[in-house]
């Protein structure tokens, strides 16, 4: 059975599909689904490229940062990383290589936990962390607590997660005619309406809005869980303040092969979905359940502010020609500049039980700072 029929089956069973439904089933049907079927989402041959598959030097400056981390949290003995949706494990290589080089006290602390869902995905970390995993020092997890001190890090994690989509007429539902799927409306639940009231706007005739609920659960439950700690939320997306200026409505978008599309209903199983990450509601989640919000940044601030202080020299480790050297400077520019990801991506830093002194010193929240 295709994973179209599937859906089409849940559907005469069921009845019109709520969108959140149908991402899921596109994405993470544990057979068919985009993120389940194989492992080569990623990189050229791809449809899609994230930070770590730009250059190390991303994992390289994370690396520097949670080994701040680290020690605004005392030094712990034993400190988790958890990152959620770690795909093919390009970016915890890179932490893990460099904190064992740069940052040994740190590494020697340090346990990383991998909570990946997708099948293929979990077999692609054993092989690229072969090491780690046979080291002790890597570990899959779930979504779900730390024992002790821990940083929560996600990187293009929340936009991946299925969301509700609202319009004028109400909740989005699909249903299938002739062998192709339809969108209809049904009445918004309270649940939607409320989020669409605190957190939202609400749309316009014409415009759609996302709910991202799924990623509400996830972090109220993060936050509320841990006990000690950092988290970061790497991602592309919007505030409400954007929102009410009129941007951001309607960010659903399918990608496939590097080009992006906004129709989410062509070949399900096969190209990826995603949805703008709503920070407001996602910092509201990590307060309301005792975590401490710092402004957010964009991607440039906060990579400018943990590679400026040497230059970015990690990211020139090992250029021995001016040609390398050329290369990368493109690379690390394409992470930072607001022509690459530098601008749309934005970070959350959030912190529970952390020393105030060593959060508010973090080399990433530090750009722009004592300038005039
Ligand atoms: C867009 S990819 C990003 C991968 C990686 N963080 C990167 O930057 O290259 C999203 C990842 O999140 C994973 N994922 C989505 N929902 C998940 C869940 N509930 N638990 C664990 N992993 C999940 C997907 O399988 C996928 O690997």
């Amino acid at each position: 059975m295709t994973l179209r029929e599937k859906i089409e089956q849940e559907i005469r069973e069921r009845g019109p599909m709520p969108f959140s439904r149908y991402m899921e089933m596109c994405l993470y049907d544990p057979e068919l689904g985009y993120y389940s079927r194989h492992a080569e989402q990623f990189g050229k041959a791809g449809d899609f490229y994230t930070s770590s598959d730009v250059h190390a030097v991303f994992g390289r400056l994370l690396a520097r940062q949670f080994d701040e981390m680290w020690r605004a949290l005392g030094s712990p003995e034993r400190i988790e990383l958890l990152e959620l949706g770690p795909g093919r494990g390009l970016f915890a290589r890179d932490v893990l290589d460099w904190s064992e080089n740069k940052f040994p006290e740190f590494f020697q602390a340090l346990h990383y936990r991998l909570a990946e869902n997708s099948p293929a995905l979990r077999e692609r970390l054993q092989t690229t962390l072969k090491q780690a995993f046979a080291a002790g020092k890597a570990s899959m997890a779930e979504v779900g607590p730390c024992s002790g001190p821990c940083i929560l890090f996600a990187n293009e994690f929340f936009d991946a997660l299925p969301v509700e989509v609202v319009s004028s007429k109400g909740g989005l539902r699909i249903v299938a005619r002739d062998g192709r799927f339809e969108e209809a409306w049904a009445p918004a639940s309270a649940e939607e309406l409320e989020f669409v009231d605190r957190y939202s706007v609400h749309p316009e005739d014409g415009e759609r809005v996302e709910v991202p609920l799924v990623a509400q659960q996830y972090m109220s439950q993060l936050a509320a869980n841990l006990q000690r700690g950092f988290l970061i939320v790497i991602d592309y997306g919007y505030t409400r303040q954007e929102q009410l200026a009129g941007r951001h409505r309607g960010t659903v978008m399918a990608y496939r092969q590097h080009s992006a599309s906004a129709n989410p209903y062509q070949a399900p199983g096969e190209q990826d979905i995603t949805a703008h990450v709503n920070f407001t509601a996602l910092a509201a989640a990590a307060q309301q359940n005792g975590m401490q919000v710092q402004p957010l940044l964009t991607q440039s601030q906060f990579l400018m502010g943990i590679g400026e202080q040497n230059q970015f020299a990690d990211a020139f480790e090992e250029c021995r020609l001016p040609q390398e050297r050329a290369k990368v400077a493109l690379q690390l520019k394409h992470l930072v500049t607001p022509a690459g990801m530098g601008e749309s991506f934005h970070v959350l830093v959030a912190s529970k039980g952390a020393d105030q002194a060593g959060t508010a010193g973090l080399s990433g929240l530090s750009f722009g700072k004592g300038r005039v």
